[in-house]
């Protein structure tokens, strides 16, 4: 039977949980950090329920004691409103998710099953450095090296990550190496572009929609539920309508949608992705994104380098992309090269790739001349 170490100084809390809770766990409890860590040790279990004031120490501690374990529980953190700043440590740390207080025990219920799917799905994945997948990513210098190995470590990781980069850098192929790593990988992958929607119809697409919920509606399932069991790439996040995310913030939390129009429940358990070529701090600031879903999307973050800042990435880019041409007898001129790597590359990989596909064309068949790469 699975464990859940409550850790609460509350008497009176742990004699309702875990009555509740006894029916399909094992529930032990702790009304210390020092207890609770002792008994932490002594039965290994697979949830930790853990709040953030206590006694003695404070619960952030113990969570880092908690996560410095080899097989770590899931570790799901109990908190009063005005801990905002702790809730935002403790996730960055590592922890599952949390739960403010007062909490509706259904909720609690919940949040306790995804965790231990999730923590069953942690502990039988053995992490591959596939190369199928990481080799999609070319490039071999320093920072896509350590782009490469970030995303390594956060594919194994469950929690949300923000991926910021410049138009064409390659921020989807980077959400779908993080899915393709992941524990989640037999799950689908489903991106959807928050821009490129018109206002009226984005939740519709993301949460799906009941018939007659407004005109020409009919009852489909949206994004977030096609993606259920994998991962989810909101890109272009930073143009979601403010509308919008504040739904967007609530179904995040809660784990669980209402259809448009829908009145019942569907809960969920999926990885988010997200991807912005803005730069979302300052969207915050300027009023134009929400903080607190600024906060619950970025939880890991990875900034994809534009391609100036990589000049020894461009030849083999340059390389592969003729491979993908079948044209990888064709040879690029020095003087060829010198002209791409004076290039600023505001379209980043995606210009690189257009501009040799037309110089290809262009050259005489052997060799791609200066004069055959042509900017636009
Ligand atoms: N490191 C890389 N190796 C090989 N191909 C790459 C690499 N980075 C990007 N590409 C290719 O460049 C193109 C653009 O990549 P992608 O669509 O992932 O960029 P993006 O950052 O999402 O762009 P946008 O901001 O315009 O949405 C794609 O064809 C992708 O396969
Ligand atoms: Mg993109």
């Amino acid at each position: 039977m699975i464990r859940i170490l409550f850790i609460d100084d509350d008497p009176q809390a742990q004699k309702t949980l875990s009555m509740v809770l006894q029916e399909d766990y094992t529930v032990v409890s702790a009304l210390t950090a020092a207890e609770g860590l002792d008994v932490l040790e002594k039965t290994d279990p697979d949830v930790v329920l853990l709040d953030i004031n206590l006694p003695d120490r404070s619960g952030l501690d113990v969570l880092d004691e908690i996560l410095q374990r080899p097989a770590a529980p899931a570790t799901i953190m109990l908190t009063a409103y005005g801990e905002v700043e702790f809730v935002k440590r403790a996730i960055q740390a590592g922890a599952y998710d949390y739960l403010l207080k007062p909490y509706v025990l259904e909720q609690l219920e919940g949040t306790i099953r995804r965790a231990v799917e999730n923590i069953a799905l942690r502990r039988a994945y053995i992490p591959s450095a596939d190369p199928q997948v990481m080799g999609k990513l070319i490039g071999e210098s320093r920072v896509l090296k350590e782009l490469k190995s970030l995303i390594g470590r956060f594919a194994a990781a469950d929690s949300p990550v923000l991926i910021q980069g410049e138009s064409g850098t390659g921020k989807e192929l980077v959400a779908r190496a993080l899915h393709g790593l992941s524990p989640r990988k037999e799950g689908t992958f489903q991106a959807i572009n928050c821009g490129a929607i018109p206002e009226t119809l984005v939740e519709a697409e993301m949460f799906g929609s009941e018939k007659g919920a407004y005109t020409g509606a009919t009852t489909r399932a949206g994004c977030f539920e096609r993606a259920d069991g994998g991962t989810i790439l909101l890109d272009e996040i930073g143009e979601l309508p403010l509308k919008a995310q504040v739904t967007l913030l609530r179904v995040l939390e809660f784990k669980e949608l209402y259809r448009v129009g829908g009145t019942k429940a569907i809960s969920l358990n999926l990885r988010v992705l997200s991807a912005t070529n803005r730069d979302l701090k300052q969207e915050v600031e300027e009023g134009r994104f929400r903080e607190d879903l600024y906060y619950r999307i970025n939880v890991l973050f990875l900034s994809v380098p534009p391609l100036r800042s990589r000049d020894e990435d461009v030849s083999l880019l340059c390389a592969y992309f003729l491979q993908q041409q079948r044209q990888s007898n064709l040879r690029i001129h020095p003087q060829g090269l010198e002209k791409l790597l004076n290039h600023s590359w505001p379209g980043n990989i995606r210009e690189l790739r257009n501009v040799i596909e037309r110089a290809a064309v262009l050259s005489d068949g052997t060799e791609i001349q200066a004069r055959d790469i042509q900017f636009s």
